[in-house]
């Protein structure tokens, strides 16, 4: 059986699908501590993202304490916000999925279960249209300690 060689890969480019309540700051803070790495978060919603994009920080379409001030030191160095989502796919080693997933109002477990039709729309873009190995996460409930995990991956 041919061996395989383990290669320890250096993730460059990190692609966030989502640019809302989690994907936005969570990937700034990244941003802030990883210099070396390429952070592009697209959205479909133009609107969202040229809210992200606007010189005026008080227009961020998210809140969150001292988030004005992590946007001022890394927007357009290594954090962009994009609505190119194919080009940026294409580029990542890593793709973070940070879409919404309300609650089911329809059909089977209506009321209960999540709907994850935004969910299954991104890993469609994504079989389409990713390069070689790429890495996905499912970054829902990414927190501080695994963030941490994540730098001593990379
Ligand atoms: N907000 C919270 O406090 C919180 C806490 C824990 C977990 N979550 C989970 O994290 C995930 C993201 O939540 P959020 O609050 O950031 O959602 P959000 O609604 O603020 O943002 C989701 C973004 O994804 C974009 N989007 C959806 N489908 C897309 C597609 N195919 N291509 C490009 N963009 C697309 C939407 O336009 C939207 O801007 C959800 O699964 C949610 O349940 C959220």
């Amino acid at each position: 059986m041919k061996k395989i060689e383990k290669k320890r890969a250096k993730a460059k480019n990190i692609c966030c699908i989502g640019a809302g309540y989690v994907g936005g700051p969570t990937m700034a803070v990244i941003a802030d501590n990883c210099p070396e790495i390429n952070i592009t978060i697209v959205d479909k919603n133009v609107e969202r993202i040229n809210l992200w994009n606007d010189d005026d920080l008080s227009k961020l379409p998210v809140f969150e304490p001292g988030l004005e001030e992590i946007i001022r030191r890394v927007r357009n160095k290594n954090l962009f916000f994009s609505i190119d989502l194919e080009a940026k796919i294409k580029e990542a080693d890593i793709v973070f999925l940070s879409v919404n997933t309300p609650t089911k109002t329809k059909g089977i477990g209506a009321g209960k279960a999540r709907d994850l039709k935004w969910f299954e729309s991104c890993a469609r873009q994504i079989s389409e249209h990713a390069n070689g190995y790429t890495i996905i996460d499912e970054k829902k409930y990414l927190t501080c300690k695994n963030w941490k995990g994540y730098k001593r991956y990379s």
